[in-house]
């Protein structure tokens, strides 16, 4: 057995591998090994999840943002991008609608807006869940306080997602401006989980300047973080920020690198993201047959869906929400797949 092979080997049996081990199988992956983690991982899913893809309703709250990362479409200096924030009722609106088509579960997404300040947020996550008691409840709202992490959490909120963009602190400051912090970004991370929420991580793929021991690196991190929820998907270049030149990611790598989280927590909750369903045509299938088993359709209101445009093309914005519950059923379906109803939280084993 050549040494590619060895540490493929090793990955599947032992759930865990050096940095240096990830970042050789990284830079020498070939179909072969890609197809061996594949089937791997799809193995360790089905023994847990069976062939059960979780639905997330993803309701985008607001555009609005303090921050300038250079990478994303509605970062603050993005004079081109015509802002809008969701009122409350909007917000229950879409739940409702949500609901109706069978999601168990809303994702409260939006950039860092200081109108969404905690006693708004409370009151709208205390009436999504006296309103559907048996549904969950996730943030993804960016960093805040360890104080407003938990008053949030103490009005019902069961999950939250905070992508770690980059476990290589060099790596972050070119992704961020001086403004941001990888170390507040990671204190986040670890009170979240103190507090008690279902915690997510996450990174892009291929996003500028990362090389294979940054990725390495994440991989790392998330080994030891040990989140219940990764969210990974390609990087795409959005037209008004400074990274509009740059290359995307591939679903290549993305679908490798699911393959390999998978092996690495068996039990993960991972989503195949809209901006791999965005890169490349199927892209989301791909990622399901590759490890993920979570799909975050939108339910915003198609009058701003345009609007939240992290990157270029973002598939799924003329849409209505049932549309995409239907067209997601069928897709699903003829990959051998199914849709489960239900909040879908993680299983522990
Ligand atoms: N503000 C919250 C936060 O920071 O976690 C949530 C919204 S933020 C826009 C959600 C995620 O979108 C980010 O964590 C980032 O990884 C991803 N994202 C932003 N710009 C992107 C791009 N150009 N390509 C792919 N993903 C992008
Ligand atoms: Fe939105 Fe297919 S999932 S149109």
């Amino acid at each position: 057995m050549n040494e590619i092979s060895f540490i493929a080997q090793k990955l599947i049996s032992e759930h865990s591998l050096s940095k240096d081990e990830y970042a050789l199988l990284i830079i020498n992956r070939n179909p072969e090994i890609s197809e061996m983690l594949l089937s791997a991982a799809d193995k360790e899913r089905r023994k847990i999840y069976s062939n059960k893809i979780f639905l997330r309703g993803l309701i985008e709250i607001s555009n609005y943002c303090k921050n300038d990362c250079l990478y994303c479409g509605i970062r603050r200096g993005n004079v081109n991008c015509s802002r809008y924030r969701l009122t409350k009722e909007d917000i229950l609106t879409c739940a409702e609608e949500g609901y109706s088509l069978g999601f168990r579960t809303f994702v409260l997404q939006g950039g860092e807006d200081g109108y969404y300040n905690d006693d708004r947020l409370c009151d709208i996550i205390d009436s999504l869940k006296t309103k559907y008691p048996e549904c969950a409840v996730t943030l993804s709202l960016g960093e805040r306080s360890y104080e407003s992490y938990k008053r949030l959490f103490d009005s019902g909120a069961d999950r939250y997602l905070l992508r770690h963009e980059t476990a290589d602190e060099t790596h972050y400051g070119k992704l961020h401006p001086d403004s941001m912090s990888y170390k507040n970004r990671i204190e986040c991370l670890y009170n979240l989980k103190e507090i008690g929420y279902q915690t997510g991580c996450g990174f892009m793929v291929g996003s500028p300047y990362q090389t294979a021991e940054n990725i390495a690196a994440d991989l790392k991190f998330i080994e030891t973080f040990s989140p219940d929820m990764c969210g990974i998907g390609p990087f795409i270049p959005h037209k008004d920020t400074p990274f509009a030149a740059e290359r995307a990611g591939t679903p290549e790598l993305t679908c490798f690198l699911l393959s390999v989280i998978r092996l690495i927590k068996p039990n993960i909750l991972l989503p195949s993201t809209t901006a791999l369903g965005t890169i490349a045509p199927n892209g989301r299938e791909k990622g399901i047959l590759a490890g993920a088993n979570v799909i975050m359709p939108n339910l915003s209101p198609v009058s701003v869906r345009k609007k939240y445009e992290l990157y270029d093309n973002k598939i799924c914005t003329g849409e209505e929400s049932a549309q995409c519950r239907q067209c997601l059923e069928t897709r699903i379906k003829s990959i051998g797949f199914e849709i489960v109803n239900d909040r879908g939280d993680i299983k522990f084993i």
